[in-house]
């Protein structure tokens, strides 16, 4: 949450700042800041606002600035409400540090009890404020490293700062501990961002930090050291391939849409890369030793977050019923305190689009300490956790910007369908004929994805009669179940009407006491082993007026003579209608959230990437 960037160069930094912050702005948007400092002027130059981005662009238009150096925030609130006093950059009360700052300060009470007693003043309910002062209170004589160093010995939590020092206009200064900071090198100039979108506009090569190492910027040289030693740490860039393209909306009014109608094309493309002509699956940079390791595994957890759980779900499905392992979904904040019971015989797989979220960070360093095997199903290269696990397996499904997940959702699943027939192979739980045959229903997935996204006009048309509804109930069985969690997840995220995944088997047990005439009910009921007791459940809808909204196989006469409304998706394999099915139910989402006037990409209280607990 929050994002961070900086600049140092020969341009000027204002618009780049700017421009970083857009690409940011998903991390948090509730206010946004920049602090530059004018070099001919000598001054110090803060402009923040309360609210989106945009409102601090209107501020900027009326007071242009100019500068080579500065530092910018756009905020996602852990202390202290959303406003302008609370909007970063912070400065010390003498106004000598400048500082933004992404994550939390745990012991910042303390500290700013401490600093009080030594006559520090406060301004703002942040956390950031007391950091900054902290880092004051040891600047002696010039050395802003020494200050740097011996505040963040003392701040205990997990964070990344972005500072800079008054008196010296020409560095910048860089620290990370557990939240992204991402470094980008120019010509002549320097860039550092909470993520790599924020970089792409002006350039591919990067350089990322890891935890407990600071970074001085200057506009020609980047030097990185170790917080503990201090000694300077070599560090090769790394060229990023997304390109910008990828990071605009490309004529779409949301960046959301854009990311659903990719969707045939991030199947297609992992399919191309994990599968070749010979039905192999390979994984990039497997080696014989993990492949070993894989092999003895005896147990799978499959931890994550969010949309990223729902994927965990139905990825514990298929690895238990394609390799035979048995396996385990958790959500990452509960597993991390749960005193799991994992061993070095288990394999803990983190699904994560940012690989930044701080619990299943938190989950595969517990992972870890009980010796157990990890691998990370990631889509942002070079983020933390596909840095700390064993083994990385890259969802490759592009930049994803809408909050709501939506490509990164289906990137998972389909990297998650080849892992499980991966562990069938290694396992010989299927022979080469079943993973071949397999393979084939994998293929016809984009076409069919494809045909699904054709159904907008029917989606609209129901969106239309139900966006003023205030509750809808998501029912699905087998591998649509985690698909009703998920088609439930995305109406609340971005329409904030109220939306509740079940089971359909538990109908009974409660939620149909829910059915009168005013409650849409969201049928997930293609073509499978459970279709027919999926039109039980929506004759059991119908007996109490409920409205059915169906979606089902394309040529599913019965069920969509039984439904309100009926969304045809194309047949594909039972086990993998969770790919197909979800599809209409983002499109949904997205369509009563734009009916309600929603902020589509920005949805109030969320961010995309929680990088706090
Ligand atoms: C946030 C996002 C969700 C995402 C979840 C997990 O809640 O809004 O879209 O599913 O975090 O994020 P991750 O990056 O770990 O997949």
């Amino acid at each position: 949450m929050c994002g961070i960037v900086g600049y140092i160069g020969h341009r000027n930094a204002v618009p780049i700042l700017v421009k970083g912050l857009e690409h940011l702005e998903y991390r948090g948007y509730d206010s946004a800041g920049i602090a530059c400092l004018n070099l001919e002027k000598e001054n110090l130059f803060i402009k923040k606002e309360k609210g989106k981005l945009s409102e601090l662009k209107r501020e900027l238009e009326k007071h242009p600035a100019y500068a080579q150096i500065g530092i910018g925030h756009t905020r996602w609130a852990t202390h202290g409400e959303p406003s302008k006093l609370n909007a970063h950059p912070h400065v010390d009360d003498k106004s000598k540090i400048i500082l933004v700052h992404n994550g939390i300060i745990e012991n910042h009470s303390d500290l700013k009890r401490e600093l009080q007693a030594k006559g520090h003043r406060f301004f703002s309910g942040t956390d950031t404020e007391v950091a900054v002062n902290l880092i004051a209170s040891y600047y002696k004589k010039n050395n802003f490293v020494e200050a740097f160093r011996k505040a963040i010995s003392r701040l205990q939590g997990f964070y990344a700062f972005v500072a800079l020092d008054k008196s010296d206009p020409d560095t910048l200064y860089v620290f990370k501990r557990s939240n992204p900071l991402v470094i980008g090198l120019g010509k002549g100039e320097n860039f550092v961002a909470s993520d790599t979108p924020a970089l792409l506009p002006f350039t591919s090569d990067v350089v990322f930090l890891e935890d407990d190492e600071y970074a001085v910027l200057t506009k020609d040289k980047v030097k990185i050291f170790s917080l503990a030693t201090g000694r300077m740490i070599k560090r090769h860039s790394t060229r990023i391939k997304w390109n910008m393209a990828q990071a605009q909306k490309g004529g779409y009014p949301h960046f959301m849409l854009k990311e659903i109608y990719e969707q045939p094309t991030v199947l297609q493309e992992a399919f191309n890369r994990i599968t070749n002509k010979e039905d192999v699956i390979r994984f990039e940079n497997m080696t014989p030793r993990i492949e070993n390791r894989l092999r003895k595994i005896r147990k799978v957890f499959m931890v994550s977050c969010g949309t990223a759980y729902h994927a965990g779900l139905t990825g514990c499905l298929w690895m238990e019923q394609n390799a035979g392992i048995p396996s385990e979904a958790r959500v990452s904040s509960e597993f991390r305190y749960q005193k799991p019971i994992v061993t070095k015989n288990d394999l803990v797989i983190l699904i994560t689009q940012s690989g930044e979220t701080a619990d299943t960070l938190a989950a595969l360093r517990e992972a870890k300490t009980h010796g157990a095997m990890t691998l990370a199903v990631v889509n942002v290269l070079g983020s933390t956790i596909a840095r700390e696990a064993d083994y990385t397996i890259y969802t490759h499904a592009g930049p994803e910007i809408g909050v709501a997940s939506t490509k990164a959702y289906t990137a998972q699943l389909v990297t998650l369908v080849f892992l499980s027939l991966y562990m069938a192979r290694i396992k010989k739980t299927l022979s080469s004929r079943q993973i071949a045959g397999y393979l084939d229903s994998i293929r016809k997935l984009p076409k069919a994805c494809s045909k699904a996204l054709k159904q907008s006009t029917a989606i609209i048309n129901c969106a239309k009669h139900q966006y003023r509804r205030h509750s809808f109930l998501y029912i699905g069985r087998g591998v649509n179940f985690p698909v009703a969690l998920e088609g439930a997840l995305k109406l609340k995220e971005i329409s904030y009407a109220h939306a509740h995944g079940y089971a359909a088997g538990e109908m009974k047990h409660g939620p149909i006491a829910l059915i009168d005439k005013n409650q849409p009910v969201i049928c997930i009921a293609p073509h499978s082993k459970t279709r027919d007791k999926m039109l039980s459940n929506v004759e059991e809808i119908r007996a109490r007026k409920g409205i059915v909204i169906a979606i089902g196989t394309e040529n599913d006469k019965e069920l969509k003579k039984i439904s309100s409304y009926f969304i045809p998706v194309p047949k594909v394999d039972e086990s993998l209608s969770a790919i197909i099915a979800v599809i209409p139910l983002q499109l949904f989402a997205y369509h009563v959230a734009v009916l309600n006037r929603r902020d589509v990409d920005q949805p109030r209280n969320l961010a995309k990437s929680v990088t706090v607990e």
